[in-house]
């Protein structure tokens, strides 16, 4: 035995580390405390520095590897925790250094971005979101947690739940949209999907809620951009996600990159230490985001690195990610004494934490085991969910009687995302694979038609202004019955640094649609788009006869899309986020304020109201908006009373009929407008839906139950709910009218 195998069997003996046996959450922590602090009073300031400090894996090609200068850390026991390497073979490598050859033979934590799936790739989370199905998008983050997991991750840092409302940030096409109360539903699924129930089996992987926070509300959807909000915003729209997550029982957080109200968040003690922490009695771990420590100095609010350092760790930041900043510093810091000592244990208490909670320190390499490996990435089912999830993820914008398609139809098929298979799993795709893995939508097609019936063209490029395609795809689609077009923006356009001042469909693929009007004008045209952002339409909803909305539909997406197009899915998704006519009105999104001088719907233009001269107020597709290829009729919609106390449950029941010829699901949506307020309330509030499914002919009604928890809101010193009445309504999106009332009666 050598000495370091030595220290490893005496440290593990002395702690006595059995995770997997603790019955109650009591008991766990205060073993886990117990067992962190034993083998903190072995650890030096250097080897507690080190376990705040991660640092990035490297590609070659053969696999992910690290540079050498992280290696010297991991090998002096300086690294807590490494990302951007994964696979059972190379985690386990490298978790052999951390456990046999470093003084204490602490295990390292290996982190990934595992956003919309890990090998299996989802639908981009703004489209997954647009499913409106909470239990499929936990789901498949239970999936993406089984891969990850069994490639050696033990975290992954999601879900982001910055609210997204302005198209122009790239970012949009990680979040879940523009609304609180969808968010706060998905946070918990993903959260809880990830996690498991049990984090000390070998199954399961830590969440990060991220990023903390205000990132979406960047200025002018310019990524990175200075973020001002007062209270109100931050704390009735920014911050509830975050909450929920907690919620959940997430177990880390992120940084922004954002400074918000003149404070970069990664040196926000405020939101780290005020609210997380104090308000929300926070107990995991915080990751700085990507070098975002010693960005603290190009902000301007630190005066050099050393500096960067102090305010992080005097915030509450635990573990620095990238920027070297507490590698360089901590140690310094304390012996100038600039800071307590305390606050490196704190930070060294909540990682050990984390580590034990995984299991870890029982068996450091239960992550890492190739057969498990194997037998769990791409499994047959993974694929299948991901293609249902593609399905129920598509939102049937219009539809002027194109769709579905039929058997029996040829189709001109064109676009230059027809047989895509690298942009189609989309941005932050994770180890999805771009060479071949996914399904394209032409093969989704071609599993529905003979190759007979499909003529196909490229056309035209996503993002050049190449038109030497237009002629043959005009004639092509001379000859077939449908024109369907396969559309959109690149994987890159979207994501982080991806923000676009124009948010129309790239290059000259408009162009080519319109060339195709005009020189096709009696055959229907089928727009099918790829994309990860709400993108201005405006022109393409007025050439086509039918538009569907795939966003970036992941690994199985040709085959998810296809069923749609055929009716084998009917569409049921519905947009968790506006889309502008144009990008003039960004940020628009549907529950805003009334103003004083809001329009009135019989004069849109009056003077001296708040109202463009250019343009009208209201969007392309609203929020809450997608079709069916059957028709759902609502009616008779009835609350248990007009009146009720705070602690009383309001019934609001709805009769829902489908009166098409297709069976299918409804998305049944419930907004209040509280219409009087100490803080004005927004015009329109969603606070709840359910997703239902009806045979054609059938009939059926629909509870929502209301409490007084659902009408709270921060009034600028707490959460309340205060007297007065509310309108409220049951609808198939957000563009509706109120009819119904009910009064809250404060001591009633
Ligand atoms: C992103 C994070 C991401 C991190 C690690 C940053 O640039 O903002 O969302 O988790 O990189 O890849």
């Amino acid at each position: 035995m050598n000495k370091h195998t030595f220290t490893f069997a005496i440290l593990f003996s002395f702690l006595i580390f059995s995770c997997a046996k603790n019955t109650n959450t009591n008991q766990l922590n205060n073993d886990t405390y117990t067992k962190v602090n034993s083998l903190m009073s072995l650890m030096t300031i250097k080897e507690k520095i080190g376990q705040t400090i991660m640092y990035s894996g490297d590609w070659d090609v053969t696999g992910p590897v690290v540079s050498s200068n992280n290696m010297k850390l991991l090998r002096d026991g300086n690294l807590g925790a490494m990302f951007n390497v994964y696979s059972a073979k190379k985690t386990k490598e490298l978790q052999k250094i951390a456990v046999e050859e470093t003084r204490l033979g602490i295990p390292l934590l290996f982190g990934y971005d595992v956003i919309h799936g890990f090998k299996t790739i989802f639908p981009i989370n703004l489209g997954h979101a647009a499913s409106w199905d909470i239990e499929d998008i936990k789901k498949s983050a239970r999936i993406a947690a089984e891969e990850a997991s069994s490639e050696g991750l033990h975290w992954t840092f999601a879900p982001m739940l910055d609210i997204g409302r302005d198209p122009r940030w790239g970012r949009v096409s990680e979040c879940a949209g523009e609304d609180v109360f969808l968010t706060n539903e998905i946070a918990k699924a993903y959260v809880n999907g990830f996690q498991g129930d049990d984090l000390s089996k070998h199954n399961t992987i830590l969440s990060c809620a991220k990023h903390f926070v205000g990132y979406g509300a960047a200025q002018a959807g310019r990524d990175y951009n200075t973020v001002n909000m007062g209270e109100d915003e931050l704390r009735n729209v920014y911050l509830p996600p975050f909450k929920a997550a907690v919620d959940a029982g997430a177990e880390s957080f992120m940084t922004a990159f954002n400074e918000l109200n003149g404070v970069p968040a990664t040196g926000n003690s405020y939101i780290f230490r005020d609210i997380l922490r104090d308000e929300w009695g926070f107990n995991g771990f915080v990751v700085s985001d990507y070098t975002a420590i010693n960005e603290l100095v190009t902000h301007g609010f630190a005066e050099d690195e050393m500096n960067a350092a102090e305010i992080a760790i005097k915030a509450g930041i635990d573990l620095d990610m990238m920027s070297g900043a507490y590698k360089s510093y901590l140690e310094k810091l304390v012996n100038e004494e600039k800071i307590n000592v305390d606050l490196i244990n704190d930070a060294c208490r909540r990682i050990l934490t984390a580590k034990y909670k995984l299991g870890l320190f029982d068996d450091p390499y239960r992550y890492s085991v190739n057969a498990r490996e194997r037998e769990t990435i791409y499994k047959t089912e993974y694929l299948e969910a991901a293609r249902k999830s593609a399905a129920m993820s598509c939102v049937l914008l219009k539809n002027d009687d194109a769709l579905p398609l039929s058997k029996k139809e040829t189709i001109a098929l064109i676009g230059p995302l027809v047989k895509d298979k690298e942009n189609i799993i989309g941005n932050w795709a994770a180890a999805g694979d771009r060479n071949g893995k996914a399904i394209s939508i032409y093969q989704g097609i071609k599993s529905y038609l003979n190759d007979t019936n499909i003529l196909y063209t490229k056309g035209c490029d996503i993002n050049t202004n190449n038109k030497s395609g237009f002629k043959k795809a005009i004639s092509l689609a001379k000859k077939a019955d449908k024109i369907v077009l396969v559309m959109g923006e690149n994987y890159h356009m979207s994501g982080e640094a991806a923000s676009r001042t124009n948010i129309k469909i790239p290059g000259v693929q408009t162009q080519l649609i319109k060339a195709l009007r005009k020189e096709v004008p009696n055959k229907q045209i089928i727009l099918i788009l790829m994309n990860g952002r709400p993108l201005d339409l405006s022109e393409e909803d007025s050439l086509t006869d039918a538009i569907l909305e795939t966003w970036f539909p992941g690994t199985s997406g040709g085959y998810g899309v296809a069923d749609v197009l055929f009716g084998k899915y009917n569409p049921s998704a519905k947009l968790p986020i506006t889309f502008p006519r144009s990008v003039g009105q960004i940020p628009i999104y549907y529950n805003v304020k009334n103003t004083g001088r809001p329009i009135t719907l019989d004069n849109p233009k009056e003077d001296y109201k708040s109202n463009y001269i250019d343009s009208p107020n209201t969007p392309l597709y609203p929020f809450g908006h997608g079709l069916s290829y059957t028709n759902f009729d609502y009616s008779d919609i009835t609350l248990s009373s007009n009146k009720i106390g705070t602690s009383d449950t309001l019934s609001v029941l709805v009769n829902i009929k489908n009166t098409g010829n297709y069976d299918g699901h409804e998305i049944v949506q419930l907004y209040i407008h509280d219409k009087v307020g100490s803080i004005t309330r927004p015009v329109k509030e969603l606070k709840g839906f359910k997703k239902i499914f009806l045979k054609k002919g059938e009939n059926k009604r629909v509870v929502f139950k209301i409490t007084n928890e659902d009408l709270k809101f921060f009034n600028g010193y707490e959460f309340l709910t205060e007297a007065g009445e509310f309108e409220i309504a049951i609808s198939n999106s957000s563009d509706f009218h109120f009819k119904k009332k009910f009064e809250l009666k404060v001591n009633y």
